[in-house]
């Protein structure tokens, strides 16, 4: 993972979508979930190529990629640990769930562990409260997770 989808034949992907995107006047916000979808993340080399083709300044891109939590800055890791934070899950303890989870990995939500491993984040109501708390890694959920579970259940990832 790292870096390494920064690659010419994505940037001409995205140049692709964006050329056969111009005629729209609300045409950013479809070019960034391209650029997501291809990147995995818009670092701002890609928002610069962006702006150069579309002519909305970098600013602006900036601006929309860090306020929608469905864009990133950062690459993700390789797995993506969501623990969610919805009503259910909160009152079933889920902070707890998260707490271990930090430990565990040495990391806040929405950051990647140093080894481009593991990413977490922190998810609204995933429509599984009946599991009441659960977690996700990749498309895997686990529900009604205990603190106590949390470290096996990383490891399946290893
Ligand atoms: S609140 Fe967590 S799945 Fe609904």
């Amino acid at each position: 993972m790292g870096h390494s989808s920064l690659t010419p034949k994505n940037f001409e992907k995205l140049l692709l979508f964006i050329e056969n995107h111009s005629d729209k006047t609300d045409g950013l916000m479809p070019i960034l979930h391209e650029a997501q979808d291809i990147f995995g993340y818009i670092p701002l080399e890609v928002q610069k190529f962006i702006s150069d083709k579309t002519g909305v300044s970098v600013a602006r891109i900036h601006g929309v990629v860090t306020f929608y939590s469905q864009f990133s800055t950062e690459p993700k890791g390789e797995h993506v640990v969501g623990v969610c934070l919805g009503t259910a899950c909160y009152v079933k303890g889920a902070q707890a769930i998260l707490q271990k989870l930090k430990e565990e990995l040495g990391i806040e939500p929405d950051q990647t562990t140093s080894d481009g491993k593991y990413s977490l984040v922190a998810t609204r109501c995933i429509g599984a409260c009946g599991l009441a708390p659960v977690i996700t890694i990749d498309d895997d959920v686990y529900g009604k997770v205990d603190p106590t579970q949390v470290s096996s259940i990383l490891n399946k990832y290893n």
